[in-house]
């Protein structure tokens, strides 16, 4: 599959089959995101796997309950090293690039994912201190995506996306 292909395929998928995920599939998962573009190639990025099944219901619970991220065999939560992006661009390293970095990674996720022939959701509606709690993040390790991940058991059709024009500019609005 090509990239362009992969990104015109993904889909967010929440429901998941039973079965497990290979190491092989994690990391190279975990590899994808490394090679992530980042600010000054500050790298802010940290990652957390999660396989235990209690370890998933407090992260589905932080997420407002979101419960098909607990049937997720694999659940990555993509955080951000704020001292890490702060130290070469201050605030705003610490309130944009931060974001950016480890929103490209979560992206080269879904997409070696998607890739893979496995399924993911981007999850960003959770409770930033709940997370945090629950995977013992240090001070300054900011949650900023939650991605289960594993077997489509769902192939759902394509989210309408406003077309080219809508949203293109050229030279000027
Ligand atoms: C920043 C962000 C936060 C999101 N948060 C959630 C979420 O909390 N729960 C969820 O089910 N989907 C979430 N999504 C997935 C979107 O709902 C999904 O991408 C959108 O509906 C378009 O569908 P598609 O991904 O299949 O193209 C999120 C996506 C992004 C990029």
């Amino acid at each position: 599959m090509d990239v362009l292909e992969a990104i015109r395929e993904r889909r967010s998928i929440r429901a998941f089959t039973d079965e497990k995920l290979s190491e092989k599939d994690v990391e190279r998962l975990i590899d994808a995101a490394r090679w992530a573009p980042s600010a000054g190639n500050t790298q802010p990025l940290e990652l957390v796997v999660v396989k235990d099944k209690e370890m998933k219901r407090k992260l589905s619970e932080a997420a407002l309950n979101q419960t098909f991220i607990q049937k997720a065999p694999v659940v990555i939560v993509v955080c951000a090293d704020l001292n890490r992006v702060s130290r070469g661009y201050g605030s705003r390293g610490k309130n944009l690039y931060s974001l950016q970095d480890t929103a490209a990674a979560t992206e080269n996720i879904l997409l070696a994912a998607q890739e893979l022939g496995l399924a993911t959701c981007w999850v960003g509606a959770f409770r930033d201190k709940e997370v945090a709690k629950a995977v013992k993040a240090p001070k300054n390790m900011k949650p900023v995506a939650i991605v289960p991940v594993g077997h489509p058991a769902e192939r759902p059709l394509a989210s309408p996306k406003r077309s080219v024009n809508e949203i293109v500019h050229y030279e000027t609005f």
